[in-house]
């Protein structure tokens, strides 16, 4: 058993997606991820999980996106198996457990006291999976993580599920600048994003409301991301949770473009 008192605000909204990689699946059975880890770590963390299962739309985000990154990472690590795997703002995930090729690296990064908790529950295995505590809204989190050395077996595959919505704008501009200058040539940033329609409005949402946080960056249109440095390029295209609605979806995301700038929730998959 493992005390999660002293999370605060976007710390603690690492339990979100670890409730629904867990028990998503009830509600949207087609989207099981099948995570071996999710709920033994939330039964040691012995911590209500009812409440945000409620929340049905985050639910089904996560379990989305997991779905999107596995394919994509699967993808990479196919063309690259001994590349390396690196999840800034992990939480308490463990997608090594399905982007494992037998040969890649992994590393798992996140705020220092989120590394205390995850070192209790996903302790470093030795070999090929690795924990770092890093502050990714502060330059220099390249060379903290020391990714060059990473990068000596090839291009590095990079996620960021989560977190990106919960940075001041312009410390998002600073990640993928950084990304940009300092990722060899095919390495890939993955990461979801809200629109810009969704900043200030977490108190609408029941799961990430409670916890404090707030959403702090959002698209005004998917362009926007290239902009950021001229090294950047889709690394295909970017996916909509409208997907999941069906024609439905498409109908009502094709009337709220012109206000929202972008989807609503969308992943995104840049390449150098
Ligand atoms: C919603 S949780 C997502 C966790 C994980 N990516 C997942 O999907 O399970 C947001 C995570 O971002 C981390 N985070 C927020 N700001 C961060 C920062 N500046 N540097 C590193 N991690 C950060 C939080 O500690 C938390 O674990």
């Amino acid at each position: 058993m493992v005390r999660l008192t002293q999370l605060q605000a976007v710390r603690s909204t690492l339990l979100i997606p670890l409730v629904a990689r867990a028990f998503g699946a009830r509600c949207y059975p087609w989207l099981d991820c099948h995570d071996a880890d999710a709920a033994h770590l939330l039964s040691c963390l012995q911590t209500e999980v009812a409440p945000l299962l409620q929340d049905r739309l985050v639910m089904l985000n996560v379990l989305w996106r997991t779905g999107v990154l596995k394919a994509w990472g699967r993808e990479f690590f196919a063309r690259y198996p001994h590349a390396t795997g690196v999840n800034l703002g992990c939480g308490l995930s463990n997608h090594f457990q399905w982007l494992d090729s037998g040969r890649n690296r992994w590393l798992d990064a996140d705020l220092p006291e989120v590394l205390d908790l995850r070192e209790q529950l996903l302790p470093e295995q030795g070999g090929r999976r690795h924990n770092a505590g890093i502050d990714i809204a502060r330059d220099g989190w390249w060379d903290a993580l020391a990714l060059d050395r990473l990068a000596a077996s090839g291009p590095l595959w990079l996620l960021c599920e989560g977190v990106l919505m919960y940075l001041p704008p312009e410390r998002v501009r600073a990640l993928l600048r950084e990304f940009a200058e300092r990722a060899p040539p095919d390495s890939v940033l993955v990461f979801d994003a809200i629109s810009h329609v969704g900043i200030g409005q977490a108190r609408h949402c029941h799961s990430v409301g409670p916890s404090g946080a707030e959403f702090c960056w959002g698209l005004r249109s998917p362009q926007e991301l290239l902009q950021a440095h001229p090294r950047l390029r889709p690394r295909c295209a970017a996916r909509s949770v409208a997907e999941c609605y069906g024609v439905f979806g498409w109908a009502a995301e094709a009337m709220s473009l012109p206000w929202s700038g972008a989807p609503l929730y969308s992943m995104h998959a840049l390449r150098v």
